[in-house]
């Protein structure tokens, strides 16, 4: 048997930091109470820039920051609808302290957004997004295996432009409509 085709939403390269967080906007504002999302991407990838655009969207309280000590933060909505769980799983080792964090308390009346996520998120819901940002290398050159070396390019690697893939897993995005950017 051959595997379900993931729902692609989204699949776009992202100029700028700005790019990154209208995507984040676009999709704050299609999310609801129970939503899950796995964020991948390397350091600096831009996980956390896309989630300062999901919270506009989302309309709740800032500023998403990635802070040094803590794991999970609540942003309560300021337009009557979910809070945004905020969790950096960087430090975390594995599946099993994810669990530690309660973040299932949260879970049904917020959108819980997990970076570093991977191997870890997945277990919290039966339907989640995967959101892959890659850097300084376009759609194509991320499926051929990678991210390009930028060393000698004599850019700052930091304003390297971005690309983002969000693929929908279970049966809240089977068959969802692709985002308008
Ligand atoms: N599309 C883009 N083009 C250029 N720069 C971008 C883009 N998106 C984000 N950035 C920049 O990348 C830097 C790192 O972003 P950010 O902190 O969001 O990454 P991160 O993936 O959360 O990092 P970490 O792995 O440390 O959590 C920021 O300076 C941000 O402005
Ligand atoms: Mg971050």
């Amino acid at each position: 048997m051959t595997p379900p085709q993931p729902d692609v939403l989204l699949e776009t390269d992202l100029a700028t930091a700005d790019d990154t967080r209208r995507a984040g906007r676009v999709l704050g504002g299609q999310l609801r109470a129970g939503d899950v999302l796995v964020l991948v991407g390397e350091l600096g990838a831009g996980k956390t820039t896309f989630t300062q655009g999901l919270a506009d969207g989302l309309g709740v309280r800032g500023p998403i920051t990635s802070p040094t000590f803590v794991i999970s933060r609540v942003h309560p909505s300021e337009v009557g609808g979910p809070a945004l769980v905020h969790v950096d799983a960087y430090r975390l080792g594995d599946a099993a302290e994810l669990e530690d964090i309660d973040l299932d308390l949260t879970l049904d009346t917020s959108v819980t957004v997990v970076e570093w996520g991977a191997g870890m998120a997945e277990q919290l819901s039966d339907s989640y997004l995967v959101v892959d940002l890659v850097r300084g290398a376009g759609l194509e050159a991320a499926a051929d295996g990678g991210v390009r070396d930028s060393d000698d390019d004599g850019g700052d690697e930091h304003d390297d432009p971005r690309a983002i893939r969000i693929v929908g897993v279970g049966p809240r995005w089977t068959g969802a409509e692709r985002l308008q950017l």
